[in-house]
Order: C-alpha cells, then sequence, then structure tokens
C-alpha cells in the first residue's frame, strides 16, 4: 500500500441545508480517512461547497440576495456540520475563493492550447436542478431521468472535444478494471461511453453566476467542469511543481454518489487527459438513501436534518447506523426507527455491555485497578485476545479500494460478540468466591480485547471509542494501530477512572 493517500467527497451544492444524504459521503469520507492515519499513512482530505451555476442563482434570486451573499450565508451550515459530526477535513474548499478561480482559469486554458475547445452553438433540453443537457432519447415522459422537469434552450458555446476520447477512455478502463466501484456501476460508464460520446458544451451565456471564459467572459464556465477542478485546486494547481500537488496528486480515491458518477468517470477523466494531468486512481460511487422509499433532496423536500437527528441520537449512533445499515454502494431507507434499534442492539447491549459488565467488575473486585494477570492463560484467553490482534489485517484490504465498511464493522463485532460468550463462560463473578488470580486473568483479558476494539473503532465511533479508551487506562498516546500488538498491552495496577456507560440505551421506541 502506498503511504500517501487524497481522498475527496464531492462538493455540495449550498442551495439549501445540508441533509442526511450529503452528510452521508463525508461520514464515510472520514472514517477512511482516520483508518488510514491512524495505519500511519500521510493523508489529504478534501470536500467543499460548489457554489456557481443557475441553480445557485436562482435560489438567490428567491431570497432576494445576490448569489454571493446567498452562498455566504448557507455555507456556513456546511462548514458547521463537520465538527458535529467529528469530521476532521484538511480543506473545504469554496469554489467562488480566489484560488479556485485561478485552477479554473489554467485549466481552461491548457484544454484550448492542447486544442480540445472549440466555439459553436448548443441546442437541447435542459434541466436546471440537474445543471445538466439530455438528449431525447434519455427523457422519461418529458422529463429528465432524474425526474427534474426540462427546457429546451440554444446558446451559443464553447465545446470540449469529448468525442475524441471514447476509444482512449474504453482503454483505460480496461487497463484499470478497479478504476471504477462497485463492478455494476463499472459497467454501466463503460456501456454509456461505447454507445458513443458526442463533444460536451462546456460554456454558458443565459446566465452570469460563475468563473467568466477567459478571454471571453460573455461565458461563463460550465459548472461541471468548474466544480470538479477543485479536486486539483485543494492541492495547489497550477502549481504542480508546489510540495503540496507533488505529494498527493493524482487522488487515491474519490466518493461520489452514483449519481453524479457519470460527471466523474467520463468528463473528469477526459478533462485531465486533455489537460495531460494524471488521472485519480479509484472512484466509488455509493447509493442513495431514500425516505419511505423516495431519494432524500432538498428539490424534493422530504429531507432529514443532520442537526436535529445529531441532538437527538448522538453523532456516534448516528455514524454507526448509515455504516452498518447498509453495504457501500447500496440503496438504503432511512429510518429513525432503524437507528434505534441498531443502537440499542449493536452499541448499547452488545458493545456497551461488555465494557459495562467488565469495568463494574473490575471496579468492585480489582480496587478500581487494571487487574494482574500472567502473559500466558489460557487457551481461552489466547484464542479471543489472537482473534482480537487479527483484526487489523482482516480489515485492512476491506478498505483498500473499494471501501466495505459494514464488512469492517463486522470484523470487529465477531470480536466483541465473542468477547461477551467468553465473559459468559468465565463467569467471572463466580470465580470471585473460588479463584481469585483467574478472575483476574479473565477481566485483564476482556480489557485487553477491548483495547483493540476501542483503537479500532476510533474511525467509526471517535467520541465513544476515546471514551471507551480513557475508561480501559489505555494512554493516549497509545492509540494508532501501531499500538495493536501484545507490547502494547495495558499495564496491570494502572488506575481506573470510576466506570461510566460508554452506550446507554435510547428509551424509546418510536422517532422524536
Ligand atoms: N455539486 C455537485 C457535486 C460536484 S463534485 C465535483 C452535487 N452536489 S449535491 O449537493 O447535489 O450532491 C452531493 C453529493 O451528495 C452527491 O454525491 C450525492 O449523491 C449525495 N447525495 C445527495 N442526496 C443523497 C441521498 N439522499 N443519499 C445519498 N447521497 C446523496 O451533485
Amino acid at each position: 500500500m502506498s503511504t500517501t493517500y487524497y481522498v475527496t467527497t464531492p462538493i455540495y451544492y449550498p442551495n439549501s441545508t445540508p441533509h442526511i444524504g450529503s452528510v452521508y459521503t463525508t461520514i464515510c469520507a472520514d472514517v477512511l480517512v482516520r483508518f488510514l492515519r491512524l495505519d500511519g499513512k500521510d493523508v489529504q482530505f478534501t470536500t467543499g461547497t460548489d457554489e456557481h451555476g443557475q441553480k445557485i442563482a436562482e435560489a438567490a434570486t428567491a431570497q432576494g440576495k445576490t448569489p454571493q451573499e446567498f452562498v455566504d450565508s448557507v455555507v456556513t451550515q456546511f462548514e458547521k456540520i463537520l465538527p458535529l459530526y467529528t469530521i476532521q477535513a484538511d480543506d473545504f474548499i469554496r469554489t467562488t475563493e480566489p484560488r479556485h478561480k485561478r485552477a479554473v482559469e489554467q485549466l481552461w486554458r491548457t484544454l484550448c492550447e492542447n486544442g480540445f475547445i472549440y466555439l459553436g452553438e448548443y441546442s437541447g433540453w435542459y434541466a436546471v436542478r440537474d445543471e445538466a443537457y439530455y438528449a431525447e432519447s434519455e427523457l422519461i415522459d418529458g422529463k429528465a431521468p432524474t425526474g427534474s422537469p426540462v427546457e429546451w434552450m440554444t446558446e451559443p458555446s464553447y465545446f470540449f472535444k469529448l468525442s475524441a476520447f471514447q476509444d482512449k477512455l474504453l482503454a483505460f478502463y480496461e487497463a484499470h478494471p478497479d478504476f471504477i466501484a462497485p463492478q455494476s456501476r463499472r459497467n454501466e460508464v463503460i456501456s454509456f461511453v461505447k454507445s458513443g460520446l458526442k463533444d460536451l458544451s462546456v460554456s454558458r451565456t443565459s446566465f452570469s453566476w460563475g468563473i467568466p471564459v477567459p478571454d471571453d467572459p460573455r461565458h461563463v464556465i460550465y459548472v461541471w467542469l468548474d466544480a470538479l477542478t477543485n479536486y486539483l485546486t485543494s492541492v495547489g494547481y497550477p502549481d504542480i511543481d508546489g510540495t503540496h500537488f507533488q505529494r498527493f496528486w493524482p487522488p487515491s480515491l474519490h466518493i461520489v454518489g452514483k449519481d453524479i458518477l457519470r460527471f466523474h468517470a467520463v468528463y473528469w477523466p477526459a478533462f485531465l487527459m486533455a489537460a495531460g494531468i494524471p488521472l485519480p486512481q479509484h472512484i466509488f460511487a455509493h447509493g442513495w438513501w431514500t425516505n419511505r422509499g423516495e431519494k432524500i433532496s432538498k428539490s424534493v423536500g422530504n429531507v432529514v436534518d443532520p442537526y436535529v437527528l445529531a441532538e437527538h441520537y448522538g453523532v456516534d449512533a448516528i455514524r454507526h447506523y448509515l455504516l452498518r445499515e447498509i453495504p457501500f454502494g447500496n440503496d438504503g431507507d432511512f429510518s429513525e426507527e432503524g437507528l434505534i434499534t441498531r443502537t440499542n442492539s449493536h452499541l448499547a447491549n452488545e458493545l456497551g455491555n461488555l465494557a459495562q459488565r467488565t469495568l463494574s467488575l473490575i471496579a468492585k473486585n480489582s480496587d478500581q485497578k487494571i487487574p494482574p494477570a500472567s502473559q500466558i492463560g489460557t487457551q481461552e484467553d489466547q484464542a479471543l485476545l489472537r482473534q482480537a490482534h487479527d483484526m487489523l489485517e482482516a480489515i485492512r484490504p476491506l478498505l483498500e479500494r473499494a471501501p466495505a465498511f459494514h464488512k469492517y464493522i463486522e470484523v470487529v463485532w465477531r470480536v466483541i460478540t465473542a468477547a461477551n460468550q467468553y465473559i459468559d463462560t468465565q463467569a467471572p463473578w463466580a470465580l470471585r468466591k473460588t479463584d481469585v488470580d483467574r478472575m483476574n486473568q479473565v477481566l485483564y483479558t476482556t480489557l485487553e480485547c477491548l483495547r483493540y476494539v476501542g483503537i479500532l473503532l476510533q474511525p467509526l465511533l471517535p467520541e465513544s471509542a476515546g471514551h471507551l479508551l480513557d475508561q480501559i487506562g489505555c494512554p493516549i498516546d497509545q492509540r494508532t494501530f501501531a499500538c495493536l500488538t501484545p507490547a502494547h498491552a495495558l499495564k496491570p495496577g494502572t488506575s481506573l477512572p470510576p466506570p461510566q456507560p460508554i452506550f446507554p440505551r435510547i428509551d424509546r421506541e418510536t422517532p422524536v
């Protein structure tokens, strides 16, 4: 595995406040990035907002604001959601920033210099909501395939010679079979490209809220060409000799929703090929969260508010639910009932209970100190600790290219289940009267198992895993994956804080 990583989320349209669907991508990226960092990797994690285009201009007009005033007022909601959901992004990019304008202008000039942009005229079915033109054949019942309304538009336009890249893209997909994941999405992209690529309209004259085309300011640059360039801006482009660009380009993984895969897997690599810039390594398209079967979206108006949810259920419970409920890549139906059930059964009953009973037995019987234990232990002790130790090797490949977050969680939960069974069969509460040494050994083994579990759950549950590690006496500077070895085992005799519940049950059967 390489040691530097560049992970991105899409940049969000700030045409209204964030919803659970948009927070999902960022949480997934954060879990991956935290995992890589704890594993000793050098990571750049970029997210941000996509602030130009007709959709934003229209939303601003509706509120009687200039587009800039409007985005400035909404973007804070996107920035604030990051610390609330304990997301550790390195860069939050706004496409209205001067550094981004510089990058887009440079990319445009390079595409022109390389002969891939020409002036023509464009007519077609345009969906404002999607910022995209659709071919007649793509319309369903007179609407875009996304369900958005379309209108017929004609305008002078600059075109990008996308048609010149059909064979090059197909050859690239062939040579890099894991460029697009999941596989079913890869197949869709390949058949789309095989069906023929037309040149792409990359400028607009019908509105002005965008980056003007260099040397022809009647046009603004198409919002997708503008937006995709954020991935370059964030690492310092056009300064391609700069340390940041050299260190992190090309991106290791673009995480995107399935609705915007075509832009990332077809247009974006074509732009980069045309500019002579190396292509990203992987693109993963995840599914949609629905609300009663319908896509959650600002335009449809059935959003689930991430601020309200966090207040009621806690951020870790939501992170856990979103990543565990559905395999990454599938669609899922969001429900608060599901969130409550998953939190109570997995976090409270399994993980919380394991920690709680171990820590309260230690508080009662071992003077609230890490109990003494021999290095060797019985076969049962060794088996549990071996299983705990082997988790890291099992999880790494699951997150490498096409992250399988649900499988990562399953690996850790197998150990939690095994540890609960171990306590049940070893019954340390009974040993208290018959064999104190053995009781100590059992409690120590469980605590040590919790150390592995706590360290490995930090990416998913940053707050509660930290809290768990505090409770079991794991020093703050010994929580990276390099410490997942017997050499970093907990030190017997260390005083522990009074036990506190890690995951109390949610005492509510129905949503708030
Ligand atoms: N601005 C573009 C992306 C430009 S990237 C260079 C955009 N913005 S968006 O705000 O509409 O969507 C951003 C991301 O949120 C997309 O990946 C989209 O799939 C994701 N989600 C929006 N609603 C979602 C759900 N209901 N469920 C899961 N993800 C969804 O597209």
